[in-house]
């Protein structure tokens, strides 16, 4: 426990800082833990355990494109037996291409085509008569209204969870994404691509990878992406894929993010295993999502409820940190580390070097 680190903050300071002597100091909730530091891309501090912690900031330094992040353009796998595809015609895959894309898996002798907005990489890509039964929590989001609402009003309440906000839990996801800055990044789960789309225009990853399950999430990115002007669609791929069957060859992957999705996922579990699975040595993973401790310890049957609720809805309720930090540790991912507001949570670990 002593590696962790663990900042529990109350973020609505940062969204309306104190600004004495040009620097920013930010008041944090009491905190439980030891000691706590955080680096992030536009301020660096230790917040210290005491009943009124606080951290001091700085302006951003310079980005640099971290050595030792991935080159290879191949990236992406047969989701039935993870060998590299061959891309056929297009010389490279990009939003751009993809309704011309043909992938083919020279093992499983199995063709992936691409339509307009995306190319379809799970296991039952192209099958007629069968379709996997997912859980209610995946199946919500495949609605075309629920897909064109989410940036219109869905996502914008999660403010009421905590949640400080696109760009500022952009900000804090590029904290945690400086050591793989210039490398690939899988917006997992992106729904319709709000950090996506952000990761693209940065500048910062060399390749950006839009995965989401829901064809109409991914429908929502594309056109998105259509309305920009001058966005950089040579950095942007959109992939229909599932979680629990990532279809990227195995240590290919500079960095995972995964905002708001993981308490969505069928089996949690799985999912970390694959993006563990992906990542390359020092790959990182950060991901956000909601907490359900505090007040919600205080209601009766509680730990029964959200079991019932999980069964019913597919939705998993976490109830605590440690539980991401146990899920990381148990596929292999190191150096935990986390930041709370409210129900608010942002977690971070890597692929050991
Ligand atoms: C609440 S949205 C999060 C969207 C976006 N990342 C954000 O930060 O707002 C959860 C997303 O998880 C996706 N999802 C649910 N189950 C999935 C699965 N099995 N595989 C991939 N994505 C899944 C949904 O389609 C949905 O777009």
């Amino acid at each position: 426990m002593a590696s962790t680190t663990h900042i529990i903050g109350n973020l609505s300071s940062w969204l309306h800082p104190i600004q004495p002597n040009n620097s920013r100091r930010c008041f944090f909730k009491p905190c439980t833990f030891p000691i706590f530091k955080l680096k992030a891309t536009n301020f660096a501090g230790t917040v210290r355990a005491f009943s009124t912690a606080f951290i001091d900031t700085k302006p951003a330094d310079e980005i640099v494109v971290e050595k030792g992040v991935s080159t290879n353009k191949n990236v992406l796998a047969c989701p039935i037996c993870y060998e590299p595809l061959t891309l056929i015609g297009d010389s490279s895959l990009s939003i751009d291409s993809t309704s011309t894309s043909k992938l083919q898996c020279k093992t499983c002798k199995k063709t992936y085509i691409g339509n307009k907005t995306h190319v379809d990489l799970r296991a039952a890509s192209g099958l007629k008569e069968y379709a996997d039964p997912m859980p209610p929590a995946t199946e919500l989001f495949r609605l075309p209204l629920v897909s064109f609402l989410y940036e219109r009003g869905w996502r914008q309440n999660f403010a009421l969870g905590g949640f400080p906000g696109k760009e500022k839990e952009f900000e804090l996801a590029k904290g945690y994404l400086k050591p793989v800055l210039g490398g690939n990044i899988i917006d997992a789960s992106c729904g319709s691509g709000l950090f996506s789309r952000l990761f693209a225009k940065s500048g910062l990853f060399s390749m950006v990878v839009a995965l989401d399950y829901s064809e109409n999430m991914l429908q929502q990115c594309y056109e998105f992406v259509e309305k920009e002007e001058n966005f950089p669609k040579e950095k942007l791929t959109l992939v229909r894929a599932d979680i629990s069957r990532l279809p990227f060859v195995s240590s290919s992957i500079d960095a995972v993010h995964a905002g708001a999705a993981i308490h969505c996922w069928p089996s949690p579990s799985s999912a970390v295993a694959e993006i563990s699975r992906v990542l390359r040595p020092g790959g990182v993973l950060v991901a956000t999502t909601f907490i359900l401790d505090g007040p919600f310890t205080f209601i009766p049957f509680f730990g029964i409820i959200s079991q019932k609720l999980t069964q019913i809805s597919g939705n998993r309720f976490f109830q605590s940190e440690r539980e991401f930090e146990e899920l990381c540790g148990a596929c292999g991912l190191v150096g935990f580390q986390c930041i709370r507001n409210q129900r608010f949570v942002m977690f971070s670990a890597r692929k050991p070097s």
